[in-house]
């Protein structure tokens, strides 16, 4: 059954214009007053309302915003317990550190697999109601070898972009040797979450694992089929990007303390993502990132919530865009470009992030008039429908137009 949605006033397609199929997304792109085609779950057709073609069905988008679905490319969600506390003291002038991980390590383990089921089933909702229709998700919170497999096997209930971070902190039983616990991370404990993931990843920071160790833990990854992503560089200077670059890696994430030797070495890595994410800086009084000095050197940049119930619980990708506008000087095109595109190249996946012919059909509206709106009007929700597969997710009523 296709459908046609009309009547559309910003259509962002990330696409080129007249294109007959679309590969995968393109540089940010916008039509004004136009129409979009939707037929057994792909975008059939986009272009001018005036000549859109039938379908069985038409929605009448009242001069709204279309976007393409977000691309949320970093999220940890399988986890139990909160830190509200920690971030209240954080906020009242203590600093942020990787140890916080420890007491959601505890929490988890004590949960049952419904729990944590249930845990990330409210999650998964929550950003879907925000217009997230790709999202990953990483383990990192079991780190022992049934707690990981069990993390990665109920993230693979909700989404394929599951990513194995036993390499996430040194667990408690292991303190002073570090060396045991990454024995474990590389052989028993991969070989047990390697058939639920498609990625692997590693905290590559000071208080977590050193250069050599990212290297081993992305090589050990590899070795059983898995694709390499890193945290990188997010609490301060050190090697993680030059290993993420070197590994080939599809991102290196957080990059907010950058050499220009890092920005020049993801400059011409060719495909290294710098994922940033900036509700980890709002949440942590972080310095941002420096997005400008990524996108001037010619970086691809994408944009993704983090959401954990650490450094930042924010699921909306929309608050992101936000900030990055307010505060990382993205322009709103960049920012939307980023949170939907850039997430995709991020998880290397060519049928999202844009709205070309041939794409998955997720997409967004918004109860507004251009994507601006989604930093203009921060904090307000926006989302009047969601389409993920061609498929209806929100049952929402359209509100009035802006
Ligand atoms: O991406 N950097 C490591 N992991 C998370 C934080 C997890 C936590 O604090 O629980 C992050 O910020
Ligand atoms: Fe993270």
């Amino acid at each position: 059954m296709s459908l046609l949605i009309t009547n559309i006033g910003e259509l962002v397609t990330n696409a080129p214009r007249d294109a007959v199929s679309v590969a995968s997304p393109g540089p940010f792109e916008a039509l004004t007053d136009a129409a979009l085609v939707l037929d057994a779950g792909h975008v059939a057709w986009t272009g001018p309302a005036a000549q859109a073609p039938s379908a069985d069905t038409m929605a009448d988008a009242a001069g709204r915003a279309v976007l393409p679905g977000f691309v949320d490319s970093h999220a940890h969600l399988v986890f139990a317990g909160e830190r509200g506390a920690e971030f209240a003291a954080r906020m009242a002038g203590q600093s942020y550190s990787a140890g916080g991980i420890r007491s959601t390590v505890a929490a988890t383990r004590a949960a049952s697999n419904e729990h944590l089921r249930m845990n990330l089933a409210r999650l998964a909702a929550e950003m879907l109601a925000q217009g997230t229709t790709t999202f990953e998700c990483k383990s990192g919170y079991g780190l022992t070898t049934a707690d990981e497999a069990r993390s990665l096997a109920v993230a693979s209930e909700f989404t394929p972009e599951v990513t194995y971070l036993g390499a996430h902190v040194v667990p408690p039983e292991f303190d002073g040797n570090v060396a045991g616990y990454l024995d474990l991370v590389c052989g028993q404990m991969l070989a047990a979450c390697a058939p639920h993931a498609r990625w692997v990843d590693v905290f590559c920071e000071r208080g977590a694992f050193g250069a050599d160790e990212a290297r081993a833990v992305l090589a050990a990854g590899e070795a059983a089929g898995l694709l390499p992503r890193i945290h990188a560089n997010q609490l301060g200077p050190g090697p993680g990007v030059q290993v993420a670059v070197e590994a080939a890696a599809a991102s290196a994430d957080h990059c907010t303390f950058l050499t220009d030797a890092d920005v020049d070495a993801l400059a011409s890595s060719g495909g290294t993502v710098a994922t940033l994410l900036p509700g980890v800086e709002f949440s942590t009084r972080q310095p941002y990132p420096d997005a400008r000095r990524l996108l001037s050197a010619g970086v691809t940049v994408a944009i993704a919530t983090d959401c954990n119930p650490g450094s930042c619980f924010t699921s909306s990708m929309s608050f992101c865009a936000a900030i990055a506008v307010r505060d990382m000087h993205m322009t709103t095109q960049e920012a939307v470009w980023a949170a939907t595109a850039g997430g995709a190249h991020a998880l290397r996946r060519t049928d999202v992030g844009h709205l070309g012919v041939g794409a998955r059909a997720d997409l967004v509206m918004l109860d507004a008039p251009s994507h601006a709106y989604l930093a203009y009007r921060p904090g307000v929700p926006l989302v009047a429908g969601v389409w993920r597969g061609g498929q209806r997710v929100n049952d929402g009523q359209l509100r009035s137009t802006s």
